[in-house]
């Protein structure tokens, strides 16, 4: 079965954790469009929630199937955000940022209550990097910021590192984040542990954030082929 058949089980496994008068975090990327389009679907049943977008993307089909959304300044809190991921590991650290929204994605999933991260089986990993990390990073002197994050790399035991500018699809212009910077692609390899380079990264001036997510997710929901497997942190 596809991949995008276990997308479909875990968008549809995480409608267990909504309930109605629920303020809820949208992840961003294909599994939480599926999982937005679900909502939507109930919704239309008669459950009510609102949501908090993590995308512009994520705001612009939320609003086609008639989610009501409150940008995450209007609201007093967000009972659970529902995100996807790029790479799960045992500890439930996450690679996420592959469409490039990893910033706001943070940022909402920090403020919520809890986070249920919805991936398929591919996704799991024993270590992560085989994916390659997305740094968000200030336009402003950023080949600069990519040699810091280079060494960083290298000094977190990741010795044949690769830092390379995301571009738009043409392949010409750099591609743009929501928040107007730039994502550097950071392949690792290996990352054999994530938090000493996630402490790194964050000390680098430039880098506006890091698609590692540590200590956030504590649900992941794993689509399978014939329904979904709910792992608890
Ligand atoms: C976007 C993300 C996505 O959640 C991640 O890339 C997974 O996407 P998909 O569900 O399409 O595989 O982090 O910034």
């Amino acid at each position: 079965m596809s991949a995008s058949q276990q997308k479909v089980h875990a968008a549809g496994a995480a409608l267990n954790y909504i309930s109605d008068g629920m303020t809820v975090g949208l992840g961003s990327g294909s599994t939480s469009e599926i999982f937005v389009r679900l909502l939507g679907e109930r919704m239309r049943d008669g459950l009510n929630v609102i949501g908090v977008p993590t995308s512009e993307q994520t705001a612009k089909i939320a609003t086609e199937f008639g989610i009501p959304l409150k940008p995450i300044d209007h609201v007093d809190r967000i009972n659970v955000t529902i995100d996807g991921a790029d790479e799960v590991d045992g500890q439930f650290q996450l690679i996420k940022g592959g469409g490039g929204c990893l910033l706001r994605e943070k940022i909402i999933a920090h403020a919520s209550d809890l986070m249920v991260v919805i991936v398929d089986e591919t996704k799991l990993k024993a270590q992560l990097g085989d994916f390659a990390l997305p740094v968000e990073v200030d336009p402003f002197a950023f080949t600069i910021t990519a040699k810091k994050i280079f060494d960083a790399m290298r000094a977190s035991g990741i010795p044949r590192g690769d830092v390379k500018l995301r571009r738009r699809g043409d392949g010409l212009e750099p591609f743009t984040t929501d928040g107007g910077h730039y994502i550097l692609d950071c392949a690792c390899g290996t990352i054999p542990d994530a938090p000493t380079l996630a402490d790194r990264l964050v000390h680098i001036p430039g880098v506006v954030e890091h698609g590692l997510f540590i200590g956030l997710a504590r649900v992941v929901i794993v689509g399978e082929d014939r329904g979904a497997k709910i792992m608890e942190f």
